[in-house]
């Protein structure tokens, strides 16, 4: 499998982000010193549209491409992955069940029981059970008990979030990534992996909530005391911001990505590279060269920048109105965009900070603490877009060490039964 050497006991474990603008993989090997980062390797991405493979054949190819660079860089040849999801098709709903305990102490079987029996509500059809995380449990009556292992009861409940996604956007990664030679061995979703390597412990247990803004989505979750509550997914994220310059500039859309990446600022103020001069030079549609103003351009981004943060801002307030939420932690290429953070915070009129997986070291995975990175990450892969991938290698390792590693039978299969068996365990 590998041109490498394995170390003693090394499992390798792979994360593929599969986003609307780059397919990230990170190849790592799980020691018994901790996690050893092989390779970090971005590519673009093709074939995807907010978030869902549209295109198979183009997203296949791009599939390969990635695992060649992934193959490159590490000596690894990458067969199986953990996958992230997103996209609109995402839903989250709660669900719950209970178990009679009858007077004995609380087991972790009971509690695997109660929150299977959860997670084991029907679904409707079309559509497949992604994660099963608990939100709370009720022992005889009494809630809001987060550990309830080792109490007396007669009735053990259990309140579940149960994500599931779209069969058909799900069936059309898992056949694009086949096609290119890589089985899917383990789903999260965006939002979820993001949060696993840039979230404090303390941050989800305050109540703080994960946005991603990657090309196509943003994909928001929302933490508190240490439980996932909710997750969404807008249709929404970078590319928007490209397209109005496209629309307000008369400029093609690679022209407007590279104005946006060069020039770009959401303060409103356009402070370019080569200073004093408000003009820039462009291709337009036809070839030829204009110029346009970079202050339109900031002020177009800066407006856009507005809605979507007020879009975010819904959301959150839509759960719970949001006093449950005291802080905004923000991963994704699009947060990358100078002043965001600036902006974030006046339009959300709460703390925010940029979510960098540097942190890595001191905030693992919650199921997997004595899994520390044994090689740092490097300084160039500290960036918020590169949260989601690294962060699921933290989940991978999250899970293999609760069940010594992903199973091997058909992705479908194990749908109900391997993914709710040690997703349910996860908080
Ligand atoms: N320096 C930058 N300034 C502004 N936008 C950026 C910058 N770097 C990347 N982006 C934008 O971030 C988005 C890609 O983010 P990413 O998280 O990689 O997306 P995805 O996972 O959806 O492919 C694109 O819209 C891209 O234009
Ligand atoms: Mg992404």
């Amino acid at each position: 499998m590998s041109a490498r050497k394995k170390k003693k006991g090394g499992t390798f474990i792979t994360g593929v982000d599969i986003g609307t603008s780059r397919i990230c993989v990170v190849v790592a090997e799980m020691t018994d010193d901790g996690i050893d980062v092989l390779s970090i390797t971005s590519t673009p991405s093709a074939g995807m549209r907010k978030g869902v493979v549209v295109n198979m054949e183009e997203a296949s190819v791009a599939i390969r491409e990635a695992l060649s660079a992934a193959r490159e860089e590490s000596g690894v040849a990458v067969r199986e992955a953990i996958l992230s999801l997103s996209g609109s098709h995402i839903e989250t709903k709660t669900e719950s069940a209970s178990v009679a305990v009858k007077g004995r102490t609380i087991s972790q079987e009971d509690l695997d029981n109660v929150i299977d029996a959860a997670g084991s509500m029907p679904v409707p059809s079309g559509r497949e059970i992604i994660h099963v995380l608990p939100v709370d449990f009720i022992v005889d009556g009494g809630m809001g008990i987060k550990d309830p292992l080792g109490m007396h009861a007669s009735r053990l409940e259990a309140k579940v979030n149960i994500i599931t996604a779209g069969s058909e956007p799900l069936r059309r990664l898992v056949i694009s990534c086949e096609k290119s030679g890589l089985q899917a061995a383990d789903f999260a979703v965006q939002s979820i992996a993001s949060a696993e390597s840039t979230l404090t412990a303390e941050e989800r247990e305050m109540g703080t909530a994960l946005v991603d803004i990657g090309a196509g989505t943003t994909d928001i979750a929302l933490f508190r005391e240490g439980w996932l509550l909710r997750s969404a997914v807008l249709a929404i994220g970078g590319n928007h911001f490209s397209n109005d310059l496209c629309v307000g500039l008369g400029v093609p859309f690679q022209e407007a990505e590279r104005i946006k990446k060069q020039y770009g600022t959401l303060s409103g103020a356009f402070g370019p590279a080569e200073a004093g001069d408000d003009q820039i030079d462009v291709v337009n549609l036809y070839g030829g060269v204009k110029k346009i103003s970079g202050r339109q351009a900031c002020e177009i981004l800066r407006l856009r920048g507005e809605e979507l943060l007020e879009l975010i801002k819904g959301e959150i307030a839509r759960f719970e109105g949001r006093d449950s939420i005291t802080g905004v932690v923000f991963t994704g290429g699009c947060v990358l965009m100078p002043s965001f953070e600036r902006l974030a915070e006046t339009m959300l009129a709460m703390p925010v900070r940029i979510g960098r997986p540097d942190l890595l070291p001191k905030h693992i995975y919650q199921s997997a603490p004595a899994l520390p990175f044994a090689t740092g990450i490097k300084e160039e892969f500290n960036g918020p877009e590169y949260a989601a991938v690294i962060g699921l290698i933290l989940y991978g390792a999250g899970s293999m060490a609760e069940t010594g590693g992903p199973g091997s039978e058909g992705l479908f299969n194990r749908m109900t039964g391997f993914l709710s068996n040690f997703m349910g365990k996860k908080r």
